[in-house]
């Protein structure tokens, strides 16, 4: 099995020498495998054209390692180093989070112009608002002056954004607006080139705001593909769309921010043992659910794009809000969705949108894991229902949610737990080398006539081998700002 995962040379040499730090600093440079040596020097970092002067990066500062070895998604294997490695977390900044679609927040945030709310892509931090215009938009949250952030406030509403060192300001577009004592700066300064750095794509999916510093990506729905029909499960359950109550849930873990996303993608396997004791409070019995329960069948979404969804096919599969349960007009979903959406992914199933946004469809959480370093994470979560939803039903809604998959919840704990246990012990040098299994349901995924896309079992970890491929496939590409221009 070990023959299937190879690190490469850099990695050998250093696992060699026993060093981590030898290891992450001995890597091959970038010039390998980009085209234009792996990083275009004026290029780097440069999200809009914004002056760069005679500034130039060396391109050590930015070398790529060949991830090849490190993921073997046909014979379902993983190499640790992914979890643990600095290096290999930059390179992840650079070639999944830069390139990538990532979830901002939710249209129900923002409903006049200067509402805004700060959150993160990457580690790189944002501001998303609505302009004079009422158009979403999202800056870079960093000064053009001396880099602080130029919002520290989590959310709000504001005519403009006034960094609070030395008073630059900025107005809901992006420019600057106000510079304390300009008349001390040279002729040359022009304030139309010391705008926010914008990100260059927004766009929505039924209430979901997403955001890329890709300056020609593909479109948001396109890289959805098939997801969508399953994402719509949750989001399109009436025509108004959904709705955010209360307000973001944060909390910190210590783990690896995949850790988190792939399981979201493809694992049911944990629920019965991880979870007994809370499938065990949530029985009416006290005993634990009835058998057909424990022993589902459902299926799970393989995206090629690295998505994934799994749900069970049950009548029974729904451990909802009774309260919910019974608002929810089933006959009207099975017209505006379908059967094998209702009783599919509309049921308690999981589902991750690559790289870091998943959901849970019963409980109306979303939920990002933004990485903060390779063993870090924090865990930003919304509640969102149905818009029709009335507000007794929506109490009910964010109070399950909460009991469940809340910072506190019985769910949530025991995954935190998990994550956390994976990761504390990731670091030691053995253990580093020994490779992660993932070969449940290899080679059982196939168009199941029912759902699009291939599918899977419910019991697989196919999604999580997609997951891991198109990792390695960003990983392995050189990203939008490392080309030629
Ligand atoms: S850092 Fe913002 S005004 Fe100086
Ligand atoms: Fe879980």
């Amino acid at each position: 099995m070990e023959r299937c995962l190879q690190r490469n040379a850099p990695w050998n040499i250093a696992v060699r020498t026993g060093s981590l730090n030898a290891m992450t600093s001995t890597n091959r440079p970038a010039a390998e495998s980009g085209t234009c040596g792996g990083v275009c020097e004026s290029q780097r970092g440069a999200a809009t054209t914004a002056p760069r002067g005679a500034l130039q990066r060396p391109a050590a500062m930015t070398r790529n390692l060949d991830v090849s070895g490190l993921v073997d998604s046909d014979g379902g294997l993983l190499d640790r180093a992914i979890f643990t490695d600095e290096e290999l977390y930059r390179q992840e900044m650079r070639r999944i989070f830069a390139p990538s679609w990532l979830f901002l927040a939710h249209t129900d945030q923002f409903h006049k112009p200067g509402d805004f709310f700060t959150t993160y892509m990457g580690e790189d931090p944002v501001i998303v608002t609505l302009d004079k215009n009422r158009k979403i938009r999202a800056y870079l949250n960093s000064c053009r002056h001396r880099g602080a952030r130029v919002c520290r406030a989590d959310f709000g509403a504001t005519r403009n954004f006034t960094c609070t060192y030395h008073g630059w300001a900025y107005d809901l577009e992006g420019k600057l607006i106000s510079v304390p004592k300009q008349d001390g700066y040279p002729e040359s300064f022009d304030v139309k080139d010391w705008g926010l750095v914008e990100v260059p794509h927004i766009e929505t999916y039924h209430g979901l705001i997403f955001g890329t510093w890709n300056p020609q990506p593909v479109t948001l729905r396109e890289s959805l593909g098939d997801m969508a029909w399953y994402m719509d499960a949750m989001l399109d359950h009436d025509p108004d769309g959904t709705v955010v109550v209360g307000g973001v849930h944060k909390w910190v873990l210590d783990g690896n921010w995949k850790l988190t996303a792939e399981q979201f993608a493809t694992d049911w396997y944990h629920v019965n043992m991880s979870h007994a004791s809370a499938l065990m409070v949530l029985s009416p019995t006290g005993k634990g659910p009835k058998d057909e329960i424990i022993h589902r069948t459902g299926r799970q979404y393989v995206d090629p794009n690295g998505h994934g969804a799994g749900f069970p096919v049950h009548p029974r599969n729904r451990f909802d809000s009774q309260t919910v349960h019974e608002w929810m007009d089933y006959t009207a979903l099975r017209e505006r969705l379908g059967q094998a959406r209702v009783e599919g992914p509309m049921t308690t199933g999981h589902a991750t949108v690559f790289p870091n946004f998943s959901y849970l469809p019963v409980n109306g959480s979303i939920r990002i894991w933004h990485p903060k370093g390779p063993d870090k994470m924090e865990v930003w979560a919304w509640t969102i229902v149905d818009k029709s939803m009335p507000d007794e039903v929506r109490e009910a809604q964010r109070l399950y949610n909460l009991r469940t998959f809340g910072p506190s919840g019985i769910f949530e704990q025991d995954d935190g737990e998990n994550w956390s246990e994976v990761q504390a012990i990731s670091r030691g040098f053995i253990t580093n080398g020994v490779a992660l299994n993932y070969q449940m349901g290899i080679g059982s995924e196939r168009e199941d006539g029912r759902h699009p896309g291939k599918t899977s079992e419910l019991y697989s970890d196919a999604a999580g081998r997609a997951f891991y491929a198109r990792w390695r496939e960003l990983m392995n590409t050189p990203a939008w700002h490392e080309e030629k221009r």
